[in-house]
């Protein structure tokens, strides 16, 4: 069983406070989804907790199994099992769907040039990786189990890919990745019904009792096909409310002017 726990987070951009004293735990086995309106600092925690150098953490710790992460490099808390899908994953021309995962299951797993260096040290990319035959074994074990098409390992890196596919590369990718905790900023207009259906089957299969989840949307939308253990409201850069999936519903039924009236206008002085 791991914990993964943000106490009192802290950070800025530049002179901006973003994140204003986040507490939040999650535990293997478990989904925790995230609600928040636009601008509220949700993107930002997730770019923090996966090691992102451009925020300053001014205050406030994150532990993974009690051990804090805060000094060590994105690539590192990869190799730690945390994982963060991108609101707006990136196209890489060039670069295959197999060789990317390929070079990002390596760095993970810590396969080494025999220099002690990480696959992705110096820049090198090739010389240390996974071997094939074995890699190719297991990404097509997993693209069956996942439905994905086989001729996807050949196309380009979220090139020209619809709203589905780029949630097919992500689920994919976690399921060779196997982190301990998945972070997943869904952020909401960009998922088309197939999209929707794609990653919540994939969190699905993937939650296991080895790992935890964190589901950060704007809509309560994906909720209708991924049950959360845990639901919390994020606003104004902390969580204000935390619950089990009534929270969802209420915020569905009396949106975020009522998180801001009860919760937030009580709080904060006038
Ligand atoms: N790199 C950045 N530089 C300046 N401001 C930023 C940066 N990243 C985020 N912000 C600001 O931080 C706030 C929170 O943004 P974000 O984390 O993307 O919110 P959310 O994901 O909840 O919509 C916004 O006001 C945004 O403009
Ligand atoms: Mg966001």
């Amino acid at each position: 069983m791991s914990v993964l726990e943000i106490r009192n987070l802290h950070a800025t951009v530049g002179d901006t406070e973003i994140l204003k004293g986040v507490n939040l735990t999650l535990r293997s086995g478990e989904v925790h989804a995230m609600m928040g309106p636009n601008g509220s600092g949700k993107s930002t925690l997730s770019y923090i907790i996966a090691g992102h150098p451009h925020y300053t953490v001014t205050e406030g710790d994150i532990l993974l199994d009690g051990e804090s992460i805060l000094d060590m490099e994105a690539d590192e808390r990869a190799r730690a099992g945390i994982f963060l899908a991108f609101q707006y994953p990136v196209a890489v021309p060039g670069v295959s769907v197999a060789n990317f995962l390929r070079t990002a299951v390596s760095n993970v797993r810590g396969y080494t040039d025999g220099n002690g260096n990480g696959s992705m040290s110096g820049g090198v990319i090739g010389s240390n990786l996974m071997p094939m035959r074995e890699f190719r074994r297991e990404l097509n074990s997993k693209m069956q189990e996942f439905n994905v098409d086989s001729s996807f390992a050949r196309r380009y890196l979220n090139d020209g890919f619809s709203g589905g596919e780029k949630k097919r590369t992500e689920v994919l990718q976690m399921a060779m990745l196997e982190p301990k905790f998945a972070i997943l900023d869904e952020s909401d207009s960009g998922l088309d019904i197939d999209a929707l259906q794609v990653v919540s089957d994939g969190i699905n299969k993937l939650a296991t009792e080895n790992r935890g989840f964190l589901l950060i949307t704007h809509y309560q939308r994906i909720l209708n096909y991924v049950k959360p253990d845990f639901v919390s409201i994020f606003f104004g850069g902390r969580i204000v409310k935390t619950g089990g999936p009534e929270v969802a519903q209420m915020l569905e039924e009396r949106g975020y002017k009522w998180v801001e009236e009860e919760l937030v206008g009580g709080l904060v002085p006038a």
